[in-house]
């Protein structure tokens, strides 16, 4: 299993990988929305030889404290092809994105997402939960990679236009 950065050339096999792990279209239209709106930071693909099993999006969102940005991705969405889930895809994908956001420079990385999943990689609901913003509850979570991004005054997260919430 390898993890690179996505290229032109994998953009059929991510729309199929993430139309099947959800179920649907909303994902892979949000990750065209999002790389056609400049905003999509960090992307990339895991192989099992040539074929993409998974899939992360880590894009530009807008966060304030105190009135002040702070360089923060959402991260949304990722998938993992049905057949290959549990095996570790997922961690490996999710680890490789925060440890180049962290290198890059990026301050903080909010998710909506499994309660029980992103927790491990040190998202927190508790984190979130002062940040105004359309989500609310266990499944909005946010994890720092500067000390301290996100606190010292009222917070706030304004989603862009692509989500379409
Ligand atoms: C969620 C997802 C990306 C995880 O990838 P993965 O490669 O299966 O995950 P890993 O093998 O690295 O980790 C497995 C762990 O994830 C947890 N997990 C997987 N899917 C989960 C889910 N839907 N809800 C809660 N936990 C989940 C499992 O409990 C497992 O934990 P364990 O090892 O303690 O049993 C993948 O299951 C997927 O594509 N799901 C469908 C699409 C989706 O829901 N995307 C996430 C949107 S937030």
């Amino acid at each position: 299993m390898t993890i690179r950065e996505r290229g032109p050339a994998d953009d059929d096999a991510i729309r199929s990988l993430n139309d099947a792990a959800f179920g649907g279209t909303y994902e892979s239209r949000l990750i065209v929305d999002l790389r056609d709106a400049g905003l999509a930071s960090i992307e990339l693909v895991s192989l099992d030889g040539t074929e993409v099993v998974g899939h992360i999006l880590l894009s530009a969102l807008d966060v304030t404290v105190a009135g002040k940005p702070v360089r923060s991705l959402a991260l949304a969405p990722m998938s993992v092809q049905p057949g290959r889930q549990r095996q570790g895809v997922g961690s490996a994908l999710v680890r490789e994105a925060l440890r180049r956001a962290q290198q890059q420079g990026w301050q903080a990385v909010i998710v909506l997402g499994h309660p029980d999943y992103y927790p491990r990689f040190g998202f927190s609901a508790a984190l979130a939960r002062p940040l105004t913003s359309p989500f609310s509850g266990d499944a909005f979570m946010a994890l720092e990679l500067t000390p301290d991004a996100l606190k010292g005054g009222e917070g706030r997260v304004v989603y862009p236009p692509a989500f379409g919430i």
